[in-house]
């Protein structure tokens, strides 16, 4: 019975070791990111960032590749920039760019469509993680 004890350690040794190298973030809040992702943004910038969504094939200007944010960035993810962003606080190039403003109308509007219009910082948060995972 005391045997299993080495094994069990050695595994967990190794799955620490492996989560070190590939997950530089907290997996619950990327995992939850991507949920947010996949619901909100996807539909234009494609389900990797890399634009091509179903909803941007209609659009006068494609949605920008999201996969290439840091890589337009001189290598350093602009998580400050995104943020606001998305909270419809930078001027849009295109003034009639059809990203709606999800300071306005919250994280969640294709979920629960007129409900819940705040932003909340732990669904930012995640949601900045999971981009960041994307990052080519
Ligand atoms: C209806 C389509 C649509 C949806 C949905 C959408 N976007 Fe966009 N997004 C765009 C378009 C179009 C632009 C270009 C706007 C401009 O140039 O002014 C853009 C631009 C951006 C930019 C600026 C990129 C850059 O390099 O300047 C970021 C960041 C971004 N979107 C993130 C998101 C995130 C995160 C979500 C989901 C929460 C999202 N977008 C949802 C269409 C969309």
């Amino acid at each position: 019975m005391f045997s299993r004890f080495p094994l069990s350690l050695t595994a967990c040794a190794l799955a620490l070791a492996g989560c070190a190298q590939t997950a530089a973030f907290d997996t619950a809040s990327v995992t939850r990111g991507k949920a947010i992702y996949a619901a909100e943004c996807a539909q234009c910038h494609g389900a990797t960032g890399m634009g091509g969504g179903d909803a941007s094939l209609g659009l006068g200007a494609p949605p920008p590749t999201l996969a290439g944010l840091t890589a337009r960035n001189d290598g350093v993810f602009p998580r400050a920039f995104v943020q606001r962003f998305v909270l419809g606080k930078v001027e849009k190039e295109d003034v009639d760019a059809a990203m709606p403003d999800f300071g306005t109308v919250g994280l969640a509007h294709m979920q629960k469509a007129g409900d819940v219009a705040q932003v909340s910082s732990e669904d930012m948060t995640a949601l900045l993680d999971y981009l960041e995972t994307l990052q080519k």
